[in-house]
């Protein structure tokens, strides 16, 4: 073969450069695979599910099994920031609040604190009036109860993925190439080729990992993924009170009418719009069916429904909303909104070398959904519990099928 042939020629792409795409890439190397990164748009874009700089670190969740699989990515995390002398996370804890009859996508308070029990995860339990004294909060029904979780964490995403991107530059292993949408995928002569403007390359095994566009590369290798999309609407608010500081936060409510009414936010932090806390609603009011149809605007609905939550309940904040920004996120249609990381279905050719995370809220998994990627791409197997996500076979469907359906 001619030498500028096989300079084109990987043992892993991995389609999706953001930070799951790029941490892939980071454990790929270590076991030394050779690998290239294709990113469709320019690394750290805006315009997915790692739009914005802040997301939240937290222990709590309803099922034991995630309180285990976030507190295994832990030693991922301190590894990850042993790469950078810029902090990944600053520390204040988790508050999980609200109604306690509320059952959502995210959860139910009681229901987290057995799990965190089960796997001796450290918290405490407040009163609603405790969670007023404590936390800032205001006008909070007496009937609210919570717990706070010494270990939930603001993450700088921004940082996060820029830490994964130099270390995959400076690696002799991988090659980073934004400005790369793929426009074909085949297996061709032993293995996948994948079509670029920048050029054709080729690798036995794929790692999908293109966030909200997950769909747009599948179609490629003949199938689809049943998702739904939301384009999430946050904003800032400026302190007028410097000297409270709110923990990582989410608020579990009944919806109001067709609003969902779940809330969350973020400390103050110095990396992030200084002078201003981040606070986000955990609904979108029309769910989209497709990533084509989103914009970059902020559905105010959203914005006021957010504003008027932080006018009734928080203190020391203006309640004007400021900095608006859209985050879309592909999620499964169970009603958990699990992640999905699976292997592609067998109407794709050797589907065993094609990896696919597809769905869900993963920012906090970043360096160890990298590591599990980069097992099953190169095992097969990770020790890793992931049998809740292997949900290929309910949401993964041939494309001959979509049609006739
Ligand atoms: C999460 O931590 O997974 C999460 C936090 C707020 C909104 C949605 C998801």
């Amino acid at each position: 073969m001619a030498e500028s042939a096989r300079a084109n020629h990987y043992d892993v792409i991995v389609i999706g450069g953001g930070p799951i795409g790029l941490s892939t890439a980071y454990h790929l190397s270590k076991r030394g695979a050779r690998t290239l990164v294709l990113e469709q748009f320019t690394f750290l874009n805006q315009l997915g599910s790692s739009a914005g700089v802040s997301r939240q670190f937290r222990i709590p969740y309803p099922q034991s099994y995630m309180v285990k699989l976030v507190k295994q990515s832990i030693p991922f995390w301190d590894e990850l920031q042993s790469l950078t002398p810029v902090p990944l996370m600053d520390k204040v804890g988790t508050l999980w609040f609200g109604d306690p009859t509320v059952h959502s996508t995210e959860g139910n308070v009681a229901d987290a604190e057995k799990a965190l029990e089960a796997e001796h995860v450290p918290y405490t339990t407040l009163t609603a009036a405790e969670i007023e004294r404590k936390y800032h909060f205001r006008n909070l029904p007496s009937t609210y109860t919570g717990l706070f979780q010494p270990d939930g964490a603001s993450i700088d995403l921004k940082v996060t993925a820029r830490t994964l991107l130099d270390w995959n530059r400076a690696s002799p292993l991988v090659a980073v190439k934004d400005e790369a949408p793929v426009s074909n995928v085949e297996w061709k002569d032993g293995a996948f080729e994948v079509t670029t403007p920048l050029g054709t390359f080729v690798a036995k095994k794929l790692v999908l990992t293109p966030g909200p566009f997950a769909n747009g590369v599948a179609r490629m290798l003949g199938f689809t993924i049943a998702a739904t999309y939301w384009n999430m609407a946050s904003a800032f608010y400026k302190r007028t009170d410097p000297s409270i500081q709110y923990p990582t936060w989410f608020v579990f409510q009944n919806a109001v009418g067709e609003n969902g009414n779940q809330f969350y936010g973020f400390p103050h932090v110095d990396w992030n719009y200084p002078g201003y806390v981040r606070v986000a609603s955990d609904f979108v009011i029309s769910p989209l069916s497709s990533p084509e149809q989103r914009t970059l605007v902020p559905n105010p609905e959203e914005i006021a429904f957010t504003a008027q939550w932080v006018r009734d309940h928080m203190t020391g904040l203006d309640p004007t909303p400021c900095f608006k920004s859209t985050c879309m996120v592909a999620l499964s249609k169970i009603p958990t909104k699990e992640l999905i990381v699976d292997f592609a279905p067998d109407c794709v050719p050797h589907h065993e070398d094609v990896v696919i995370y597809a769905t869900g809220w993963a920012a906090k998994f970043v360096p160890l959904l990298g590591r599990i990627l980069t097992d099953l791409s190169l095992d097969g197997t990770t020790p890793f519990d992931i049998c809740h996500f292997r949900e290929g076979p309910r949401f993964f469907r041939p494309l001959q099928q979509e049609k006739r359906g």
